[in-house]
């Protein structure tokens, strides 16, 4: 069939209105609005939930659990949801990066809980490493395992590797100067946090609420709330980020922490948490240490003003350094909506430093241009 150029003039006009139609109904958000729907470039609100972020050449990637409608919508039925952007207010959806089995005896079966995933890039094998909080389907919070997943590219798909509770049969480090009476004998413990420790040794520790920080020098820990969410322990993973190295330490032991977020300002390292209230939202805590071993200092609730004592609705899931920009740190959180899962909110709020201290305050509306360097 011969086309004439009158066609072909009108198949080029076409092309060009189309991508000028979806240009401008997409990237032209510029400013954070906390607790509002955020839709992503096809206009769905955002499903990436108890999420965290990976930086790479330019291009931020957001991943988290993607969450259904109703009241068994926080079930992974699909798996984590990941999206990209350029600018951190504009999303587009790279699909799903980790989906669910549908084979029902398998770890990751479609019906578990598959909670808060946060993934990492080790540059020796060049693999990107997601860790998740995995319950077994049909037990609850029973399970309390940590899952990871491998992907040869950043969006994935990721593969399934293992879960399992870390570090069995381990004792914790202690910071140095530590006194002896303060560490855990598993032939007298002292608390209820200690007994749950003991009582978990021989099999590993419970992992549940968590997040990944890769330090400065290439070595990554994971962060997880163990003994029944009594303790938080940070532990040391192996060279691929695969696995546990077996050294860890618990920090803040017996004061149920949630939600844990990591971060590392001038040598000093940050973590924000909450309290364990199931969805309901709880005043956030802030802890700082010269080392990621400790000690490690409590704080006490970084938020200020109106809401500051249910974190403005939310609970932390990540901090974002953002790239290029010196003490732009972005606190993220999540606005549960347990009746309707997938409606579930982001409040994206910046980190104020005061010295070496942080706060954190509500904002209706902001942008990076608020960060002050
Ligand atoms: C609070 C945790 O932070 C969430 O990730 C989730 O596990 C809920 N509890 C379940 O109640």
């Amino acid at each position: 069939m011969r086309v004439t150029i009158q066609q072909k003039l009108q198949k080029l006009v076409g092309v060009v209105l189309l991508a000028g139609c979806s240009l401008s109904s997409w990237a032209q958000e510029k400013a954070f609005h906390p607790g509002q729907l955020w839709p992503d470039n096809k206009g769905v609100h955002i499903n990436a939930h108890g999420g965290g972020m990976l930086y790479q050449k330019g291009t931020y990637y957001w991943y988290g659990e993607h969450k259904i409608e109703g009241g068994a919508g926080n079930l992974a039925m699909v798996g984590v949801h990941c999206y990209s952007s350029k600018d951190l207010y504009n999303w587009k959806d790279e699909g799903i990066a980790l989906t669910v089995s549908a084979d029902s005896t398998n770890d990751i079966a479609k019906g578990c809980i598959l909670e808060r995933p946060k993934v990492v890039y080790n540059k020796k094998t060049k693999k990107y490493v997601m860790w998740f909080h995995l319950e077994l389907r049909r037990q609850g919070y029973k399970a309390a395992r940590a899952g990871v997943a491998t992907a040869d590219r950043v969006a994935g798909p990721y593969t399934f590797v293992r879960s399992y509770r870390p570090n069995p049969g381990k004792v914790p480090v202690y910071p140095v100067g530590t006194a002896d009476s303060d560490k855990v004998n598993c032939d007298h413990p002292k608390t209820k946090a200690e007994g749950y420790f003991c009582r978990d040794l021989p099999g590993g520790q419970m992992a549940r609420d968590m997040n990944v920080f890769v330090d400065d020098d290439g070595k990554a820990y994971h962060i997880f709330s163990a003994e029944e969410n009594a303790t938080l322990d940070i532990a040391e993973l192996t060279d691929d980020y695969t696995g546990h190295t077996g050294k860890f330490t618990r920090v803040y032991a017996g004061h149920s922490t949630e939600a844990p977020a990591i971060f590392k300002r001038n040598g000093i390292y940050y973590m924000i948490g909450s309290g364990t209230t199931g969805w309901n939202p709880n005043p956030a805590r802030w802890f700082s240490a010269p080392s990621i071993w400790g000690p490690w200092t409590y704080h006490g609730n970084p938020c200020k003003g109106e809401g500051a004592q249910i974190t403005f609705g939310g609970q932390s899931t990540y901090v974002l350094p953002v790239a290029g920009k010196k003490d732009a740190y972005i606190f993220m959180a999540d606005k549960w909506t347990p009746k309707n899962a997938i409606d579930g909110r982001y409040l994206w709020l910046p980190i104020e430093f005061k010295g070496d201290d942080i706060e954190i305050h509500w904002k209706d509306t902001w942008s990076l241009d608020d960060f002050k360097n």
